[in-house]
């Protein structure tokens, strides 16, 4: 697939089908996920790929529980209609996180102490790098952080080292009914960017 497509069209997908994703394509994911810069070249990240049922059950359980802890059932219930699309779509992953065919939950290393925006953001080429790909492979993803209201529990289940965070759960799967790859709505570059000083047109 041509790059600028892939860029163009990856978009959140949270509605998956049940065909399985072979274990080369998660693997040449990740093997694109790991092409990514990091700060200093260190490559804090790990990776683990869940596939056992049980296991993203469990995972998709803390996930609704901190959506739930979170208002977010009543928020996507109260929102607007500029907003309401993405609040369903997310509200209908919330309740099936846990039957995605492939959870991938990305993690960086942090040493324990704070992350910041600057410490904790080495990991977040490697996420999109792993999300181009995937749509580079027809594969759906999207970025999900809710689970951060159970990183404890998260930690502890799949045992994860104190040294590390985790940044990302990131379902994956074919694209079910009616999901649909890109065009993404997007503020236009013009409204973004600015030439030489604030304000400055393009
Ligand atoms: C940092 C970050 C956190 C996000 N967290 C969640 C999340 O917890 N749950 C969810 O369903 N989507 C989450 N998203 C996905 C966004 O809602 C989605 O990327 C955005 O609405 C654009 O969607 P589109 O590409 O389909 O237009 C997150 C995205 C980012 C970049």
């Amino acid at each position: 697939m041509e790059l600028f497509d892939a860029i163009h069209s990856q978009r959140a997908i949270r509605r998956f089908s049940d065909e399985p994703v072979p274990d080369e394509l998660v693997r040449k994911i990740l093997d694109a996920a790991i092409r990514a810069p990091s700060g200093g070249n260190r490559q804090p990240w790990s990776f683990i790929v869940v596939t056992d049922t049980d296991v993203k059950l469990e995972l998709g359980r803390f996930y609704k529980e901190s959506w739930d802890q979170g208002g977010l059932s009543k928020m996507a219930s109260d929102a607007d209609p500029s907003t309401a699309r993405v609040y369903t779509s997310a509200q209908y992953l919330a309740e099936r996180m846990g039957e995605a065919p492939v959870l991938v939950l990305a993690c960086i290393e942090t040493g324990g102490g704070d992350t910041t925006i600057t410490t904790g953001s080495s990991i977040y080429p490697a996420v999109q790098n792993l999300m181009l790909a995937a749509r580079g492979l027809g594969l759906g993803t999207v970025l999900t952080t809710i689970h951060k209201g159970r990183e404890a529990e998260v930690k502890a289940l799949l045992g994860i080292p104190a040294n590390l965070e985790t940044a990302a759960l990131i379902p994956m799967g074919f694209p079910g009914e009616g999901e649909r790859f890109g065009p993404t709505r997007r503020v236009p570059v013009d409204k973004v960017a600015h030439r030489d000083r604030w304000g400055g047109a393009l």
